[in-house]
């Protein structure tokens, strides 16, 4: 791995991994967002291989570990989750692989081997989406389901103030920034909804669905009363998208 942003962002997310753990798995999709129990966009998973990109502590896995798939593959780039997420996950019966690697890059995963992949608020992070999209497309067998969500595109461009939305930053601005919430420096990558859809239709996936609804419960209030995601900013644009895309049969 010699790409110094990367290196960076290991860093930075060892340090900050405890505050994720079991932050937002499946069935949720990221705050405020509709749960795969909702959506069901995974369809039946008994038998099924499924791989996950940024897996974090394990939880998501844990989730589809219940369901009966036939595989559970994850890849992350922190030490820290993927120690955690193997201890989460020692106890099942299912056949799980684990890799401590950039999704940007190939560890070992098969090509044309998986059923499902999916990423549930680690796409963003990718410092290179169209390689990312590109290893995506080669891990599936056709037919093969591609699911991720990540935060809405207008969600850290607008801020909340006295009832009403202010555009904060240009929605047209686009790439790398620095994520000054953490104390270890972090960065992390912005584009456009239509950035994320043309580079997709690019990559050879066919899109069938995008989800911008939010679902506001009240445990969801309590849950998120003083956070990044409010409950009154939720009620006026969406947190996340959520992107089901397939790999064609041939
Ligand atoms: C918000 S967490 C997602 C947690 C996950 N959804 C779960 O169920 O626990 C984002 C994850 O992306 C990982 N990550 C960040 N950059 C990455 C990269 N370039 N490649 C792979 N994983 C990355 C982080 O280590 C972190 O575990």
């Amino acid at each position: 791995m010699n790409n110094e942003t990367l290196v960076q962002n290991k860093k930075s997310w060892d340090k900050a991994a405890e505050r994720f753990f079991a932050r937002n798995p499946l069935p949720e999709y990221g705050p405020f967002a509709p749960t795969e129990e909702d959506l069901q966009l995974f369809g039946e998973v008994k038998g099924k291989r499924i791989l996950v990109l940024g897996c974090g502590s394990g939880h998501s896995i844990k989730y589809l570990d219940g369901k009966s798939p036939s595989e559970l593959w994850g890849l992350d780039l922190s030490h820290v989750q993927i120690q955690t997420a193997k201890h989460l996950l020692a106890e099942s019966n299912t056949s799980i692989q684990l890799f401590e690697s950039p999704m940007e890059e190939n560890p070992g995963i098969p090509s044309a081997y998986f059923d499902i992949v999916f990423s549930i608020y680690a796409i963003g992070w990718s410092t290179d989406l169209r390689k990312t999209l590109a290893n995506v497309f080669q891990y599936l067998n056709d037919g093969g389901l591609f699911i991720f969500s990540w935060e809405h595109p207008l969600y850290n461009r607008m801020s909340h103030e006295n009832g009403q939305l202010v555009m904060t930053k240009s929605y047209h601005e686009e790439g790398a920034y620095n994520h000054h919430a953490w104390q270890e420096p972090a960065t992390m990558q912005q584009y456009k909804l239509s950035t994320y859809i043309n580079l997709l239709i690019a990559s050879g996936f066919h899109i069938e669905q995008i989800i911008e609804e939010v679902c506001i419960t009240e445990e969801d209030k309590e849950r998120h009363s003083n956070g990044w995601y409010s409950p009154d900013k939720a009620s006026l644009l969406p947190t996340s998208f959520i992107i089901k895309c397939r790999k064609p049969n041939i």
